[in-house]
């Protein structure tokens, strides 16, 4: 870089430019001449980027590439003669979407799991060659969470699972010994990752009606999901036949009523009937 930066001004050898190639240096060594953020962004949603120079050097070009493992690949440039000029690989990705030559930003219309990692944005300058800042992006998906339990003969499992990217971490609070907890996560093709950790508890009785804590950490976030473990006796089966046939006795009360009813008015009337053709 700073070969570059001597390049020019000692072609010209004014002292102008001399003076101007010496504050470029200084600039260099400073590493703050371009003022950039790395983001945190929604997958599948827009992203955007900014580079913004801070020195006033005449740029000619702004160029974006992505970093890549072997060498950076060019994106998209603007400068004042051709516009923009957006790479065919990212036509439909991406634009540069502040047409500036000291600020430039780029905006991903809509980001998959391809675009995370880290850009350069190149300001081509007249005597200072290529001054470069690097913004990385980081792509992230909510959790969702689900938290259930349920009671066995001899012991009760509380399972909390949470998709998310990246990877989330559960923790549990519980009250209570005898506890064991187990973890597995599995990876997504979608870039999500699902852990699943489930609480196991040898003596259930010991956690009836208490509340169970699940903690989620996400990006620095906690989220805690509570559970109430409540004895299924809706579901027990002696119970379940008792509501059954007190249902069935009391439909079979009612249709014995009724019939009753119905053959007592009946012989009312016919009775009557009688009584008005006497009449
Ligand atoms: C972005 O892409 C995803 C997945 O292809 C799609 O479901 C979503 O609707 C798109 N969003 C926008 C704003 O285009
Ligand atoms: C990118 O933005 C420029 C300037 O706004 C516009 O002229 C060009 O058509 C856009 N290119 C694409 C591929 O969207
Ligand atoms: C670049 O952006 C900064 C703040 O974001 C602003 O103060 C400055 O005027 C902008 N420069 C140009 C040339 O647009
Ligand atoms: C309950 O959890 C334990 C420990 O994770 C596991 O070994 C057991 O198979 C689970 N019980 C049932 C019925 O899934
Ligand atoms: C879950 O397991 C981890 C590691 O085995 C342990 O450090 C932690 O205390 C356990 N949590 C509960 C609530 O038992
Ligand atoms: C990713 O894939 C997993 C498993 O197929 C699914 O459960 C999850 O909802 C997906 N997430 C997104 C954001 O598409």
């Amino acid at each position: 870089m700073e070969r570059l930066v001597f390049g020019r001004p000692f072609y010209h050898l004014s002292t102008f430019s001399l003076i101007w190639g010496m504050a470029a240096v200084v600039l260099c060594t400073a590493q703050e001449e371009v003022v950039t953020q790395d983001e945190k962004q929604l997958l599948n949603t827009p992203a955007t980027l900014k580079c913004s120079l801070q020195s006033s050097q005449e740029v000619l070009v702004v160029t974006w590439q992505k970093k890549k493992a072997v060498s950076p690949e060019n994106m998209v440039t603007f400068s004042k003669n051709h516009g923009v000029v957006v790479q065919p690989a990212y036509k439909d990705k991406l634009n540069i979407t502040q047409l500036g030559l000291q600020n430039s930003t780029i905006t991903f219309w809509n980001t998959t799991l391809e675009d995370e990692g880290c850009y350069m944005c190149l300001f081509n300058t007249f005597g200072s060659g290529k001054i470069s800042g690097t913004s990385c992006l980081t792509l992230y998906v909510q959790p969702i969470v689900s938290l259930h339990y349920k009671f066995f003969e001899d012991h009760l499992n509380i399972t909390c699972s949470a998709t998310a990217r990246p990877a989330p971490v559960i923790s549990w609070k519980v009250a209570g010994s005898g506890i064991e907890n187990s973890t597995e996560s599995l990876s997504h093709p979608n870039g999500t990752t699902s852990v699943t950790s489930v609480l196991h508890v040898k003596d259930p009785k010991t956690q009836v009606g208490k509340e169970v804590i699940c903690q989620v950490l996400h990006l620095g976030k906690v989220m805690d999901f509570r559970q109430t473990m409540n004895k299924g006796f809706w579901f027990s089966v002696p119970l379940l036949l008792s509501i059954v046939s007190l249902v069935i006795l009391l439909i079979l009360i009612s249709i014995l009523l009724y019939w009753k009813r119905h053959r007592n008015q009946d012989r009312g009337e016919s009775s009557q009937g009688k009584m008005n053709q006497a009449n």
